[in-house]
């Protein structure tokens, strides 16, 4: 039987006959617009089954990845803790012209909190200057500190023109340390007694304040040692009573325009410790009754990290450095670390750890203290 002249036509799709379009041709219509609408039907056809074929793999796939990105973040994630003090930075408001933020205190203060060699960097710049460092564990804070025109009080700030009358050293991290201790009966333990500090989980941890002065340092400084007395006074306060350091429940750490000559001028009753210039620790002045931190840039120790990547010279160059400061009971510090990318920065962090340094300087304090570092970036996405 000859076929009609549109069904051999060269141009017909194999599709067609795959998809056995029902072939009418009792239909008034010519033979080629048939064909022409036959074909359109099943380009129609193959267009909606491939697209909601694609469709319904994409809404699968698009669901496999969210919940594996949950279930992950969901894991790694570990619950909050639900101690004092994260009740406190919740609520906490700016001191005003009464003084610091005032709390009901709560036994539950550092629950469950673990501390760590952190440094919490810049520390008067987060929302919730050192209350919000205690809640992740982090021992060390850091304030920058300027001396007023009337040489009466130390305002905190990174620069003078962003100080505020109501930002001090007394009421963002004096007072409230003192108010800390004084709940946890630390001047009234005992050496041997247990409560000596403000964590619950190691009350042995030291809260090291990092003060960074950006005025004067010689007029500054009186000032500052008559605002530490109240402390020195109800024992506090670590300390170097001329053969050994004694420690306490706060160890004050003069860095940026503190003179050494100042800090060390004092050898019966020193507690205000010096932060050296780790890449010169080796220098005979240096050692655990006058420094606490060796601090450097890592740009200047290691120079600039190329292609993300730290060549063996540059470890080589920080391990050395962690170990003199070691040898000599100071804790080596490390700012300004690479802090993108996520995968240079946890690299940065395991290098350092690995060796021991004395105390990390973090910015991204939930990132450090909270998350499992070898899951920070997974299948390429930054979680951390
Ligand atoms: C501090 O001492 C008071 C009075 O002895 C006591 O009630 C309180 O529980 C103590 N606080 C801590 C944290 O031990
Ligand atoms: C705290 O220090 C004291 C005295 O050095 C020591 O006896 C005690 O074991 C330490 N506690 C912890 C939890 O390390
Ligand atoms: C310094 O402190 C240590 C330890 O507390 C003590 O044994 C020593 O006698 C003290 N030295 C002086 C001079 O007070
Ligand atoms: C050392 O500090 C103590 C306590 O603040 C003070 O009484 C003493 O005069 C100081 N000594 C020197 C030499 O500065
Ligand atoms: C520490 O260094 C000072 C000089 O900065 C020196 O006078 C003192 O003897 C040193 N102490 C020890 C234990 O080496």
């Amino acid at each position: 039987m000859p076929q009609p002249k549109w069904y051999t036509s060269g141009r017909s799709s194999s599709l067609t006959s795959l998809l056995k379009t029902p072939v009418k041709t009792f239909r008034s219509l010519s033979p080629i617009s048939y064909e022409k609408r036959a074909r359109r039907r099943v380009c129609w056809r193959v267009t909606i089954i491939v697209s909601a074929v694609l469709v319904f793999f994409g809404i699968i796939a698009a669901i496999t990845y969210v919940s594996l990105v949950g279930t992950l973040i969901r894991q790694l994630n570990p619950p909050k803790v639900n101690s004092g003090l994260q009740h406190i930075v919740n609520d906490w408001k700016e001191p005003d012209s009464k003084g610091a933020y005032q709390f009901t205190w709560r036994n539950d203060f550092s629950r469950d909190i673990i501390p760590k060699s952190c440094h919490s960097h810049n520390d008067y710049w987060r929302s919730v200057p050192l209350y919000e460092a205690l809640s992740y564990g982090c021992v060390g804070i850091e304030a920058d500190i300027w001396l007023t025109n009337d040489q009466k009080d130390l305002l905190v700030s990174h620069s003078w023109k962003s100080t505020k009358p109501t930002r001090t050293l007394k009421s963002l991290y004096l007072d409230p340390l003192v108010n800390i201790f004084e709940n946890r009966n630390v001047s009234t333990a005992s050496a041997s007694d247990k409560e000596v500090g403000v964590f619950d989980a190691d009350p042995n941890v030291s809260v090291v304040l990092l003060i960074d002065f950006k005025s004067d340092g010689h007029k500054t400084w009186p000032l500052l040692q008559s605002q530490l007395e109240p402390l020195r006074r109800a024992g506090y306060l670590t300390y170097f009573n001329g053969s050994e350091v004694v420690p306490g429940a706060l160890t004050v750490v003069g860095t940026g325009n503190t003179p050494f000559e100042l800090v060390i001028a004092n050898n019966t009753d020193r507690f205000v410790f010096f932060d050296a210039d780790l890449n010169d620790v080796s220098n005979a002045k240096y050692n655990s009754s006058n420094s606490y931190y060796a601090s450097t840039a890592m740009k200047e120790a290691i120079g600039h990290i190329w292609f993300n990547r730290l060549k063996g010279s540059q470890v080589d160059t920080l391990k050395e450095q962690i170990r003199a400061a070691q040898n000599k009971g100071i804790k080596s510090r490390y700012w300004n670390t690479p802090s993108w990318p996520v995968s240079l920065r946890d690299k940065v962090w395991f290098t350092l750890t690995d060796n021991g340094v004395g105390m990390l300087n973090v910015d991204d304090l939930y990132s450090a203290t909270r998350w499992n570092w070898n899951w920070c970036v997974v299948a390429g996405l930054p979680l951390c």
